[in-house]
């Protein structure tokens, strides 16, 4: 496994295996990420491994979509384990920037792509989804991957990402992969190791709140205003969630939809639906999401 640190090294290492641009004969899978690899990190790259001729990852705790008063500096790192994870699942190569490498300088050309950024994690995250476009938009021009590979967890970040490739022709897939999670439901993230004992049991209370949701659609009709009260109402049954958000969304547009209308009409109707929490647990700030969408068979 190759590790690159700078731009001209992962140019290099691609143009080397007939990876990089005109005239490649090797297709390119990449995952972005900020390391303290898991599983769910894991499941990423055995999907772009099953897709593509390589496989690149890219490590880099990315400063420009934390705010100032986030957990960039206290973000858990452990660069030596995720390489032998990476090694051991058979990544071709890793790209490890450091800060310098990839801002010199503080950019004069961000990306940002406004309505769906500016809602939910956009709203209590100013400039997050900003930062998160301009280094995805950087590492693609990079590595110039044919299918790059994101999770669903983060849903809104997908979404984003989507409509900027799209925007600004960007020549990668993005393929969404679901999402991984313990075996009590919790999503796995880097920021689970935060929780302590006590907020990690109630830390469940997302995935099962969202499963009420699922459970109650099947057995009687409700509308989005009565699902919200229903994702609120079992959120507080953690005492310790403290609740940022639970709210109905229309995917991948992140619309509001009307709070009256019914949302099994909605869904049959075509448009898909997407449930998203985000709740503190002291400092630690978990998200989550389920999709309901039209059957199309
Ligand atoms: P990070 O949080 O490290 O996540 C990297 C990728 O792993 C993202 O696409 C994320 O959605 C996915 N992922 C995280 N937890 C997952 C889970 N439980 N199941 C499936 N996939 C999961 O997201 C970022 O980094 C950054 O914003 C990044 C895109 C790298 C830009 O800096």
């Amino acid at each position: 496994m190759r590790r690159c640190y700078t731009v001209e090294d992962m140019r290099q290492w691609l143009a080397d295996n007939n990876a990089y641009k005109f005239g490649k004969t090797k297709t390119v899978g990449f995952v972005p990420t900020m390391g303290y690899l898991h599983d769910g990190h894991m499941s990423l790259l055995e999907q772009s491994k099953q897709d593509n001729d390589l496989t690149v990852l890219s490590i880099f705790v990315n400063p420009l979509q934390f705010g100032p008063s986030e957990d960039f500096e206290r973000y858990p790192r452990d660069e030596e384990r995720d390489l032998r994870l990476a090694e051991l699942c058979g990544v071709d190569a890793v790209f490890l920037p450091s800060v310098e490498v990839m801002y010199p300088h503080k950019p004069l050309t961000t990306v940002r792509v406004s309505a769906i950024a500016d809602v939910l994690c956009g709203a209590s995250r100013p400039g997050h989804f900003d930062g998160v476009a301009t280094v995805v938009s950087k590492l693609l021009h990079i590595v110039s991957p044919d299918r790059a590979y994101f999770g669903m967890k983060d849903a809104q970040q997908v979404a984003v990402l989507t409509q900027m490739t799209a925007d600004l022709n960007l020549d990668t897939a993005i393929v969404r992969c679901p999402t991984l999670r313990e075996e009590d439901g919790l999503a796995l993230s880097s920021r689970n190791v935060y929780l302590t004992p006590e907020e990690r049991d109630q830390a469940t209370v997302l995935y099962a709140s969202l499963q009420t949701l699922q459970q109650s659609l099947k057995e009687q009709r409700l509308s989005v205003a009565q699902a919200e009260q229903l994702l609120a109402a079992s959120l507080r049954e953690a005492p310790l969630a403290i609740i940022e958000y639970a709210e109905v969304r229309t995917f991948p547009r992140f619309g509001q939809p009307s709070p009256h209308s019914c949302m099994q009409d909605i869904i049959q109707q075509g448009t898909t639906l997407l449930a998203a929490l985000a709740v503190k647990f002291g400092t630690t700030r978990l998200i989550d999401n389920m999709v309901y969408a039209p059957d199309r068979e």
